[in-house]
């Protein structure tokens, strides 16, 4: 990518699917997170950042236009709740760390994204913002 200030950027076609993090001026690392490039009819929207026990997370099946899709949501290959839904929120213990993905009435599935979860004790020292 390209330097911007402390922004690297890619340009919109690059294949940049991987695991990024970054370093501070004294070395300190990031978090690191999985960045999937996906042109799959549906994506999960989900946080990247590792998320605290005790918070809400909202997921959304999100559509090629940004729209969301009515979808069954699924969990370590498991589904969650019975029927479809236009999202679902988790009130994330431990436990719900592990692998998401969403899959909507008429079309096939997104790809599957990693939840983290960190306790409240746990220090989160993090300069990665991605932008999804
Ligand atoms: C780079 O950063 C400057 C200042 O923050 C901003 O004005 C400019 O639009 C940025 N360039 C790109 C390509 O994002
Ligand atoms: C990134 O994804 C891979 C494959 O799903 C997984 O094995 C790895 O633990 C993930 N790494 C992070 C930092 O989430
Ligand atoms: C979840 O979807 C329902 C409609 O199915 C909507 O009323 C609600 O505001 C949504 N919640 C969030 C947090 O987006």
């Amino acid at each position: 990518g390209r330097f911007n200030g402390s922004s690297c950027l890619f340009d919109e076609f690059e294949p940049i699917s991987g695991v990024y993090w970054c370093k501070g001026e004294a070395g300190e690392k990031s978090e690191e997170v999985n960045i999937t490039v996906s042109d799959k009819e549906v994506i999960l929207e989900i946080p990247a950042l590792p998320v605290r026990t005790g918070s809400d997370v909202t997921l959304r099946c999100k559509n090629k236009i940004g729209g969301t899709a009515a979808a069954y949501f699924y969990f370590n290959g498991r589904p969650v709740g019975p029927k479809s839904e236009k999202n679902i929120t988790i009130n994330v213990q431990q436990s719900d760390e592990g692998l998401y993905w969403c899959a909507p009435d008429e079309f096939g599935s997104s790809p599957q994204s990693f939840l983290r979860v960190r306790g409240q004790n746990t220090d989160i020292t993090s300069c990665l913002k991605p932008i999804c």
